[in-house]
């Protein structure tokens, strides 16, 4: 089997990915947040500063783009071919409304003429093996063979299937029967996105879908960093390993941003998810959510580490 860290803007940053990759492993390979081309052709200085090979070397990273121009995309396949990655992800699934309104990431899904003319657009003229992760449809799940129908058009290299459409962004059920759909009816190789938090989840999902090979997380790897090397038969997180980890991610934040304001800011958002590693987190859970200095986030992680134990 294959594990893959989802893109997560915001949270699997170059930061992320080699501190996840040198404490824990397991993943076969990381995807970015989305970067976005602009007329300018440039990219910004945190895109390319997370794109930089020196900020990559030794891990598999596949670097994802949120764009509906081919010619944005081909630019996007230069950008990363030249430093060295072998891979372009195309973001059909983010479900902000700002973005869909302008008809990118799942509002590409609104308009299936114009997905078609853009995939014809995008393979055309490609440099790199292009994959897609993709939402099954905008309103309704019954758009998804439509949907399909398109990508089978296309010589698309890897296909991630989030079951879910644009309006259930991530709180509504994810809907299993339109990846069922997808598994009898394409012949592209599939990746499984979304909800799976544990091991046993993961056991359940494998029994149900025996020939699925690929499965990629997102918060369940951000609440659990040592989910994937369990699902490889490995041990869960120490102490010991979640101290060196959040050490490495605020270090490493603090040296990107120039501040510890907004590293602690970070460091706060990740333990929303990896507090609940602890038994009996509530006070300290509270605590974390209402704090606002560094100094208070770094007592309040002493806390944690110091009196907290681990389920
Ligand atoms: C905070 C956050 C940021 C995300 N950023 C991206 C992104 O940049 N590109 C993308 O394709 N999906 C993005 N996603 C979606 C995730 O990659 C994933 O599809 C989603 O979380 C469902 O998988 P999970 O249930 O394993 O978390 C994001 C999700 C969250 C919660």
């Amino acid at each position: 089997m294959h594990w893959e860290v989802a893109p997560l803007e915001g949270i699997t940053t170059f930061i992320y990915r080699k501190a996840h990759h040198d404490i824990f492993g397991g993943a076969s390979c990381y995807y970015t947040p989305f970067f976005s081309p602009t007329q300018e052709r440039k990219l910004s200085t945190k895109e390319a500063r997370d794109l930089s090979p020196e900020h990559n070397a030794g891990i598999v990273v596949i670097p994802q783009v949120l764009s509906k121009d081919p010619t944005q995309v081909l630019w996007a396949q230069q950008q990363v071919a030249e430093r060295g990655f072998t891979e372009l992800n195309i973001n059909v699934g983010c479900p902000s409304g700002t973005v869909a309104a302008k008809g990118k990431g799942s509002g590409m899904l609104a308009d299936i003429t114009a997905l078609d003319d853009f995939l014809e657009g995008v393979f055309a003229n490609n440099l790199l093996p292009i994959s897609v992760k993709t939402r099954v449809g905008v309103e309704h799940h019954d758009e998804f063979p439509a949907i399909l129908n398109v990508f089978n058009q296309y010589p698309i290299h890897r296909l991630t299937i989030h079951p879910r459409v644009q309006k259930d962004f991530y709180k509504y059920p994810v809907r299993p029967e339109a990846f069922a759909y997808g598994i009898a009816n394409t012949s592209l190789p599939l990746t499984y996105n979304g909800d799976l938090f544990t091991v046993a989840d993961v056991e359940r999902f494998c029994l149900q879908y025996p020939n699925v090979e690929t499965i990629m997380f997102g918060r369940g790897v951000v609440g659990n960093p040592a989910l994937l090397r369990q699902l490889n038969g490995g041990a869960p997180a120490t102490r010991e390993e979640l101290q060196r980890f959040t050490a490495t991610l605020y270090a490493g934040y603090q040296a990107a941003y120039g501040h510890k304001g907004a590293a602690a800011q970070r460091m706060k958002e990740l333990w929303y998810s990896m507090i609940h590693l602890f038994a009996d987190n509530q006070k300290l859970d509270k605590k974390m959510r209402r704090l606002s200095t560094p100094q208070e986030y770094e007592q309040t992680e002493r806390l944690i580490f110091e009196t907290l134990v681990l389920k």
